[in-house]
């Protein structure tokens, strides 16, 4: 089969996670989508963020339908178990009654023997900017969806959907970057980075949380990366950190224990991902840390600011 370096990401995201689409997309593939679909060479797998919904690996793109087939021809695809279908948001500028028909000629021309209830791999056709594109079609797994019911929860927990983003952020998709949330909580980011396979670590000043936060990976059958440790006694250097900072409303900080905890980050890695609820942007500075991107992600009353720091 023809190897392509080219892939065409469909995008979606609640209204108020916009922004932090935006931030997660520019993060890992350094651009913007474009009304929902992304185009670019980067190969990132689409189960890892909850904003991709489906990627297709482009093997052909013609203007005419009959140019993908003459392609089928020159390469022949020899495949068992495959499905084909219809990119969905792809799909718009193609007739419903014309649709049945471009997939049948599409299937007369691969070797193998289909198998539509339960495909090894699915072979995707849609038109894009009035062009035909057609590849392998890889749907996200959803399986991050299975950890939104730990068996500990905290009050003032990141979402399943925030702590998958942050991650990348702290990644850039990178699974080579060292991560450490030092205030991990009940261990939100561990669990999204260690099931996408990062290397990533927490720490913990409650020793409740931090039991919490091991029972929450052992639960998912995840490494327990989560140590009862003060974050300032750390003395390990990472690339990102993912800090989630402690606010005034559900824990007994004051102003100059943030300001050290961000100081820490900065002394213990050369990037941080900064999570707040009140605009800390001095302190950044004061750090030393200089903020190159960011987001806020609005839902009801509650506002989150999500900086990236470098
Ligand atoms: C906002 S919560 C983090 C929640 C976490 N992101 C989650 O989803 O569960 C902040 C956490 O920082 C911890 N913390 C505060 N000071 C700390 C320190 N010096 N070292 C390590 N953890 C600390 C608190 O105990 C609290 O669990």
């Amino acid at each position: 089969m023809k190897e392509s370096k080219k892939f065409l990401y469909i995008i979606n995201y609640p209204t108020f996670e916009e922004e932090l689409c935006m931030l997660e997309m520019r993060s890992i593939f350094n651009t913007e989508p474009k009304d929902k679909v992304l185009i670019s060479s980067i190969d990132f797998n689409p189960s890892f963020s909850t904003f991709i919904k489906s990627r297709l690996e482009i093997f052909h793109e013609k203007e005419n339908f009959e140019d993908i087939l003459k392609e089928l021809d020159k390469d022949v695809i020899k495949l068992d178990d495959f499905k084909l279908e219809f990119i969905k948001p792809l799909k718009a500028d193609v007739p419903f009654s014309e649709r049945f028909g471009y997939l049948s000629e599409i299937g007369d021309k691969i070797l193998g023997v289909p198998d539509i209830k339960s495909p090894k791999l699915v072979l995707g056709l849609g038109k894009h900017n009035e062009k035909w594109v057609f590849g392998i079609h890889e749907k996200n797994d959803n399986l991050w969806s299975t950890h939104e019911k730990k068996p500990c929860s905290y009050s003032n927990s990141l979402s399943v959907r925030v702590a998958k983003s942050v991650v990348n952020l702290a990644a850039n998709g990178n699974h080579n970057t060292k991560i450490i949330d030092p205030c991990c909580g009940v261990g939100t980011t561990i669990v999204e980075g260690l099931s996408m396979g990062y290397d990533i670590w927490g720490t913990e000043i409650s020793e409740k949380n931090t039991n919490n936060a091991k029972r929450n990976l052992n639960f998912f059958n995840l490494e327990p990366r989560v140590k009862h440790q003060d974050m300032h006694t750390i003395k390990e250097n990472y690339d990102s950190s993912i800090v989630d900072i402690p606010y005034g409303l559900f824990s007994h900080i004051t102003k100059d224990q943030q300001q050290d905890i961000i100081n820490t980050a900065r002394r213990i890695s050369k990037k941080m991902i900064l999570i707040t609820f009140e605009d800390l942007d001095y302190m950044v500075e004061k750090s030393g840390f200089k903020i190159v991107d960011r987001c806020a992600v609005t839902k009801g009353s509650f506002k989150r600011y999500i900086l990236v720091c470098e």
